[in-house]
């Protein structure tokens, strides 16, 4: 029988560069396969976004993507317990996972999760200060996956979700 290798063993996660073959890669949504192929390189170069790719290790094929960028979000769209801990700025610091995307043949492997976690772990490790973790899900089934991680959404917008800083912590000691 094949063995099945966990994400960590089978992909390498790194930042995207311009020797990674992106015209292949297929999620089933055409607006992130665009994304990948025609922008995500110059948002890298820009700094508008840092773009990292999982290549799978014996194909050095591109199976997964997301893209990270600073952001600040209005103190007065976080809930009461989370605002009230924190100071009367009118908006507070954050990250945003713009985008996420596994290649279709590779979906429910849990290379998402590898995604999202690796996401995690790079902003936790920066020295840059934020307190809450944003997604924007793209539509409702995006929007479940997000939520399976206790992501809650925004009142005012329920495609974009948020966790904050102190809950992701304590996964990652
Ligand atoms: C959403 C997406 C990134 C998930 O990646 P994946 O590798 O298939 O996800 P995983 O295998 O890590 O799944 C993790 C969990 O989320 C669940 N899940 C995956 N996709 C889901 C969806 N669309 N709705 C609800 N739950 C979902 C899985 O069932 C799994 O739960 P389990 O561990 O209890 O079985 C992938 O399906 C994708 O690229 N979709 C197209 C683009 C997209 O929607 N991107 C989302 C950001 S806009």
């Amino acid at each position: 029988m094949k063995k099945t290798l966990a994400p960590g063993e089978r992909y390498r996660l790194e930042p995207l560069v311009a020797r990674h073959d992106r015209r292949l890669f297929c999620s089933g949504s055409d607006e992130l396969d665009r994304y990948l192929r025609n922008q995500a390189s110059q948002d890298g170069r820009r700094r508008v976004a840092s773009v990292f790719v999982a290549v799978e290790k014996t194909s050095g094929e591109l199976h997964g993507f997301y893209t990270l960028s600073m952001a600040t979000v209005l103190l007065d769209r976080l809930p009461e317990p989370l605002a009230h801990r924190l100071p009367l700025y009118p908006s507070i610091p954050a990250v945003r996972l713009g985008r996420l995307a596994v290649h279709k043949d590779a979906q429910g492997h849990g290379i998402g999760t590898f995604l999202l976690m690796d996401a995690m772990a790079r902003s936790l490790g920066s020295e840059v200060a934020w307190v809450v973790f944003l997604v924007d899900a793209k539509d409702d089934p995006a929007r479940m996956f997000y939520q399976s991680f206790g992501f809650q959404s925004f009142q005012d917008e329920s495609r974009s979700l948020f966790l904050p800083r102190k809950t992701i912590e304590p996964l990652f000691r």
